[in-house]
């Protein structure tokens, strides 16, 4: 049975922590288990978050283990190694493919029925290690993909064009990593094309303007960590906005890494492209129309991907 009040969360360091923060505030569920190797931590992160619930909705939150957690709608695993200055997302992928091989059949053993929502890094790879080591049904595991980096992006365009980063319409696809592509092709600000609006603006070197935007968004995360050695608040709005679309059924379209089959002429591996998510999880990936230049930039990123898989052992 699966208990539509409860979410889980394991792994309780910046990313984790700051999620459940921020679901605390949501009023999606009202109850919120942490779970991590580090017992003191969960707990500490428990009580610390407990205490501001009052200022937002009734909730229970504790450190609880992997029982606690099978009946949760959502588990939310961002358990795991995170980078140093230096070092790429795909760097992790050894020490963090171990870890899920220890969570992974806990949250298997408990029969845990829900959804599960990877952001572990790199997210595309363990995506598709938590498929594979499941057992679930591909729609209900979610990598948080490229949802941050399209956020990202909206800021970029928002801040860029002089308007709300909510009416722009765009998305980064591919890698949650260096080998992201943002959609240009399609881009718009409320239903008018992107270099009409731009031109709107004053603006009028597009080549240059997309080529910096897309560049400070793929190395947002760099910069961060450079400055501050780790990133957490934006990743915690995305969880909370993916949460949302779940528990609320909004089918909303997000670019979420889950598995392909054929589409683009990818298959066996989970990477982001725009897909319609609700209360079942994935529902459909969105066919979204990608230029000659597009297609060949996502072919690109889902053979680093591969290559990367290949070399793991699952
Ligand atoms: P952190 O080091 O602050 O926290 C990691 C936590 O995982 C620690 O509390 C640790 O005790 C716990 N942990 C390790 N092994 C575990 C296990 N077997 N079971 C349960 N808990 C375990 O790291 P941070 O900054 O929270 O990052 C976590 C992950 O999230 C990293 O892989 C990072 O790259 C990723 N990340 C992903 C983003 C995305 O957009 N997908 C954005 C930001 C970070
Ligand atoms: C981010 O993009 C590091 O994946 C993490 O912030």
């Amino acid at each position: 049975m699966v208990n539509d009040r409860k979410v889980a969360i394991v792994g309780c360091g910046f990313v984790g922590s700051s999620s459940a923060f921020a679901l605390m505030q949501s009023g999606l569920f009202s109850e919120m288990v942490l779970i991590d190797v580090d017992r003191d931590r969960a707990e500490g992160e428990a009580l610390d978050i407990s205490h501001g619930a009052p200022f937002a909705s009734p909730m229970k939150i504790y450190a609880g283990d992997y029982k606690d957690a099978a009946d949760a709608a959502i588990i939310v695993v961002t358990a795991g190694a995170a980078q140093k200055p230096g070092e790429t997302r795909l760097d992790l992928v050894n020490k963090n493919v171990n870890i899920f091989k220890s969570i992974i059949p806990q949250i298997r053993e408990v029969g845990f029925e829900g959804i599960l929502l990877i952001v572990s890094n790199p997210v595309d790879v363990l995506t598709y290690a938590a498929i594979k080591m499941s057992g679930l049904p591909e729609s209900r595991v979610i990598g948080s993909g490229t949802v941050l980096d399209s956020a990202r992006l909206k800021d970029a365009l928002g801040a860029h064009l002089g308007v709300d980063p909510r009416n722009v319409h765009a998305y980064i696809i591919g890698e949650h990593g260096d080998s992201e592509l943002a959609v240009w092709s399609s881009a718009n600000v409320s239903g008018v094309p992107l270099h009409d609006f731009c031109e709107m603006r004053g603006h009028f070197d597009h080549e240059a303007s997309e080529k910096r935007i897309a560049d400070e968004v793929k190395n947002a995360a760099y910069e961060i960590i450079n400055k501050k050695h780790a990133t957490y608040y934006g990743i915690a709005m995305s969880v909370k906005r993916l949460c949302t679309a779940i528990m609320r059924d909004e089918k909303h379209i997000l670019p979420v890494s889950s598995l392909m089959v054929g589409e683009y002429g990818l298959e066996d591996i989970a990477i982001s492209m725009p897909t319609i998510v609700g209360r079942n999880g994935v529902e459909c990936r969105v066919p979204v129309s990608l230029d000659e230049d597009e297609l060949a930039e996502l072919h690109r990123s889902a053979s680093a991907l591969k290559d990367v898989i290949d070399q793991v052992d699952f």
